[in-house]
């Protein structure tokens, strides 16, 4: 993807899921799906599995999931993923990572899910540098986000967790977006392959 630091999040989000998503094949895993719009940039033939636990969903994704041959939905915690060991050709995480409760024990249930050599592939917020205006910031409004923003946590190392899951190869690249109050957002995107 070509450079993207310095746009604002949602634009980078956007950039690398049109970047990221359309190479993916098979059985392609969405966990916290949202209103399923990663489904829009995969391959015609992908079957596209969206995890979803929310209790009230977006509309948007039943009508995505109507709307596409091998789409299925699956009510579940990523913590816990109905599906059999070895089972699904990829993963999609975007800015789901933030919101699980336990995201060590959803990266064991990835690479659980995924056959050797599948890639997980994320876009996700993380936590500043400790000490950072950022940081503080991020501290300040957790509390708030935790109760009223999918549970998202906006301090996570998850670079830090995904290259301690044990997957074989991790591609980081960490990125910034432009925060509120002059304050800078750090983003990171990449690919972790299943050994
Ligand atoms: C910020 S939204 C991202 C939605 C979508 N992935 C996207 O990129 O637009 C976070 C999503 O994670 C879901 N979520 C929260 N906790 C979860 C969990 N434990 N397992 C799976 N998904 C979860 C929320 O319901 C929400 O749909």
């Amino acid at each position: 993807m070509s450079d993207i630091g310095g746009l604002s999040g949602a634009e980078q989000r956007r950039r690398w899921r049109a970047s990221a998503l359309p190479a993916l094949r098979g059985v392609v895993l969405d966990l916290g799906a949202g209103s399923g719009i990663a489904a829009d940039h995969l391959a015609p033939d992908v079957a596209w599995w969206a995890l979803e636990p929310a209790r009230r969903l977006d509309p948007a994704l039943p009508r995505r999931i109507g709307a596409r041959p091998g789409a299925r939905l699956l009510r579940a915690p990523a913590e816990e993923i109905p599906l059999a060991d070895a089972s699904v050709d990829a993963v999609i995480a975007s800015t789901v990572l933030c919101s699980v409760r336990e995201p060590a024990a959803v990266l064991a249930e990835v690479r659980r899910v995924l056959r050797p050599t599948g890639p997980l592939v994320f876009f996700e917020h993380v936590g500043a540098p400790q000490g950072s205006r950022t940081r503080r910031l991020q501290a300040l409004y957790a509390p708030f986000s935790r109760a009223f923003d999918h549970g998202c946590d906006p301090r996570r190392d998850t670079e830090r967790a995904i290259r301690d899951a044990g997957f074989s190869d991790v591609d980081v690249v960490r990125t910034e977006a432009p925060g509120i109050w002059g304050t800078v957002e750090p983003l990171i995107h990449g690919v972790a392959l299943r050994p």
